[in-house]
């Protein structure tokens, strides 16, 4: 048998995400993204994104169609994200993909969002090996996954007790009045700063676990900031920038080396919007070098949500022999992996 013809939606934040792939091979990775419309509020309005969703869903299927040159007749399966995510969001993309695996034929694959990002990492790099260690970091999520197997055995070592990086990264650009979506502005702002003229504190650093904490730091840079202001003195932002990113990008990178070392596996892979940022892919590559890790980092596109991820983990669980979904599969907000 050919490798399987997977599609995968998309929906648990605010981009709708389709991808088509074969195999490991990506034939299209198509996403419309709500975000400018939730540039204002400085953060994703869950309502706004669900009715994005709705309008946009079969158009973007359409053209992910169109690029990777196949009809709906000729897929294998259809794949979605069930969670976790929002819960509005998830369900628009969970309920197009029964309509499209119902009316077709097709069988429906409920696929964990965490998973696909891991998953992804093969349509660029080919087969993960098994065991491998993931950081994920994104705008909803920072985990530690250890992964024997993407397609049946996930298990989270650990995760954040509060704010996900990515969130720390777009509430300190509130701070610092940069815009939304913060990440990658302060990636770039903190380019001309120096890392080491502020000390930020590294929260959950030497506690024993794989966790991460990161209100306090943002808290942190704000009172910092607010103290510059009340005394009138300039806020040096691309300094701010910069050594709060090293305090988030510090903490990142050892703990996931750490578990490495602790589970005695030697390829880290890191996904999630997150792992896109420049500094965040220099120290983990030095500190895996020296560790005697490979790293593995998709590029940006496959980092950000997307359907692609979502149609490899699909055509994994298929080639696998992993069971179908039932056609009422919920969307689950919370779903663990
Ligand atoms: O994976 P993603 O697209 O969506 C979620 O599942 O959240 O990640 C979006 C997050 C946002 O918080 C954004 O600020 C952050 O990833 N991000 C970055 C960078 N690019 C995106 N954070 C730091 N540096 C970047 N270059
Ligand atoms: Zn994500």
């Amino acid at each position: 048998m050919s490798e399987p013809l997977v599609l995968g939606i998309e929906t648990s934040c605010d981009e709708t995400g389709v991808g088509i792939v074969q195999g490991h091979t990506l034939l299209a990775d198509t996403v419309a993204s709500s975000v400018d419309l939730h540039a204002r509020f400085g953060g994703v309005v869950p309502e706004v994104a669900s009715r994005a969703h709705l309008e946009a869903m079969t158009p973007t299927i359409d053209r992910a169609l169109k690029t990777a040159g196949v009809t709906l007749d000729d897929l294998d399966a259809i794949a979605v994200t069930a969670g976790p995510g929002l819960a509005g969001t998830l369900m628009v993309g969970v309920a197009a993909a029964k309509a499209y695996a119902l009316a077709l034929g097709k069988p429906l694959y409920g696929v964990n969002h965490l998973a696909a990002h891991v998953a992804v990492d093969q349509l660029e790099h080919g087969p993960l090996p098994k065991p491998c260690v993931s950081l994920l970091v994104s705008g909803g999520h920072s985990s530690l996954l250890l992964v024997p197997d993407v397609a049946t055995d996930v298990r989270s070592l650990g995760s954040t007790v509060d704010d996900a990086a990515g969130e720390a990264f777009d509430k300190v650009a509130r701070v610092l009045d940069l815009g939304f979506p913060g990440g990658p502005i302060i990636d770039r702002t903190a380019r001309t700063g120096d890392p080491a003229s502020i000390f930020f504190p590294r929260g959950k650093l030497d506690d024993g676990t794989y966790d991460f904490s990161f209100s306090g730091l943002k808290s942190a840079v704000a009172r910092w900031v607010e103290a510059r202001e009340r005394a009138g003195e300039p806020v040096p932002i691309a300094d701010v920038a910069a050594s709060f990113q090293e305090a988030v990008v510090d903490v990142l990178t050892r703990k996931a080396v750490a578990v490495c070392k602790a589970h005695d596996v030697d390829h880290l892979q890191i996904g999630g919007g997150v792992a896109a940022n420049s500094r965040l892919r220099e120290m983990a590559k030095q500190r895996c070098d020296k560790a005697g890790i490979r790293l593995r980092v998709p590029r940006p596109g496959l980092c950000t949500d997307n359907g692609a991820m979502v149609a490899a983990l699909g055509a994994e669980l298929v080639a696998s022999g992993v069971e179908e979904s039932r056609l009422d599969i919920p969307a689950d907000s919370s779903l663990p992996v």
